[in-house]
């Protein structure tokens, strides 16, 4: 569990049984989904649920979402469901969209850090669904990064940050959508986005039949979502194409360019222009910009595309000064 013990035990669908058997004993279990990597516990134990918060170095006070199996999840792990609720479960479950609801029984208090309301998700990956079938419970996890690092999009990226911290990985190939779940909140007073993500708000309103609230704003809606995150240990400085263009910084190794066209450059990523395919490679292009040893990290996001606020979020969260 500490950073001393034993290398995490890298599994694949064969060894099904093996992670479904590590999450029933309180152990923690990194699993594939389609946005990250999660880091999973059983969400009905808080001592194993307390293991995440110290693997990570992630503050108690932060809440996890609860991946379930299924939409029957909604009434079992939550309370108080609105109709919303229900209807944006059935039209993006499985998939990245985590629903905030009145938390109902088999949530340890640690989960939410004691709050009325728990986030649920039904992730869409085979390997996810099959362990959470398996595990026929909750299945609390944040992104399987340390805190304030950026989201692992393969198995190698888990082990690389937290092999050493944790009991089991659950090899399931690179994550497809590449940024983490949308978050809203649904209750009977309507629906506010937290946090952007792999589902666009257009496609939530065209749902709904009415428009979204912007609830990112104001008090911190969704707690631990702090200014600078998903950050590479690069400094990143988020930049325009057209001023980028006219730049010349010379040969100097320390200086890396992430954007969706080429640059003359001697440590340039590119990046496809629309912002699905942008967001495929984002985390994974940081972690290459780390291990390059660039200091400096000026980047140009994405054109178009419904994932582009998402996008947009994580560099801006990327760029953020750090405490
Ligand atoms: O795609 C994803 O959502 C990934 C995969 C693994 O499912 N998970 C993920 O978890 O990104 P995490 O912990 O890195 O981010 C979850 C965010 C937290 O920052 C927290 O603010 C918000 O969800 N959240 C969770 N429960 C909440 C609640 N009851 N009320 C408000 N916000 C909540
Ligand atoms: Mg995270």
């Amino acid at each position: 569990m500490d950073s001393d013990g034993v290398m995490a035990q890298l599994l694949s669908v064969e060894d099904l049984d093996v992670a479904v058997v590590a999450l029933k004993a309180g152990d923690l279990v990194a699993f594939p989904t389609e946005t990250v990597y999660g880091l999973g516990a059983d969400a009905s134990n808080g001592e194993a649920v307390a293991k995440i918060f110290t693997a990570k170095g992630r503050p108690a006070g932060h809440p996890l979402i609860v991946h379930i199996a299924g939409s029957e999840g909604l009434s079992r792990f939550g309370r108080d469901v609105s109709g919303d609720a229900f209807r944006l479960a059935d039209a993006f479950w499985p998939g990245p969209l985590t629903i905030i609801v009145g938390r109902g029984d088999g949530v340890a208090d640690e989960v939410t850090g004691g709050r009325s309301t728990v986030g649920l998700r039904v992730p869409d990956h085979p390997l996810a669904l099959a362990l959470l079938k398996g595990f026929d419970g909750g299945v609390a996890g944040p992104s399987a990064n340390r805190f304030g690092a950026v989201s692992p999009t393969t198995a190698r990226h888990v082990l690389d940050d937290l092999g050493h911290r944790i009991d089991v990985v659950l090899d399931g190939g690179p994550a497809r959508v590449g940024v983490e779940s949308t978050i809203v909140e649904a209750t009977d007073d309507g629906v506010r986005l937290l946090r952007p993500g792999g589902i666009s708000v257009v496609e939530i309103e065209a749902v709904l039949g009415r428009s979204v609230v912007d609830g990112r704003e104001g008090e911190s809606r969704a707690p631990g979502m702090l200014v600078s995150h998903y950050a590479p240990a690069a400094t990143v400085e988020l930049v325009d194409g057209a001023w980028l263009g006219a730049q010349t910084f010379g040969a100097t190794q320390s200086v890396g360019v992430i954007a969706p066209f080429d640059h003359e450059h001697g440590a340039s990523w590119r990046l496809p222009a629309d912002a699905a395919g942008y967001a495929a490679g984002l985390y994974a292009t940081l972690r290459e910009a780390d291990r390059a040893g660039v200091d400096r990290l000026f980047i140009v996001g994405p054109d178009d595309g419904p994932l582009c606020d998402a996008v947009l979020d994580r560099l801006v969260k990327a760029s953020a000064p750090r405490p």
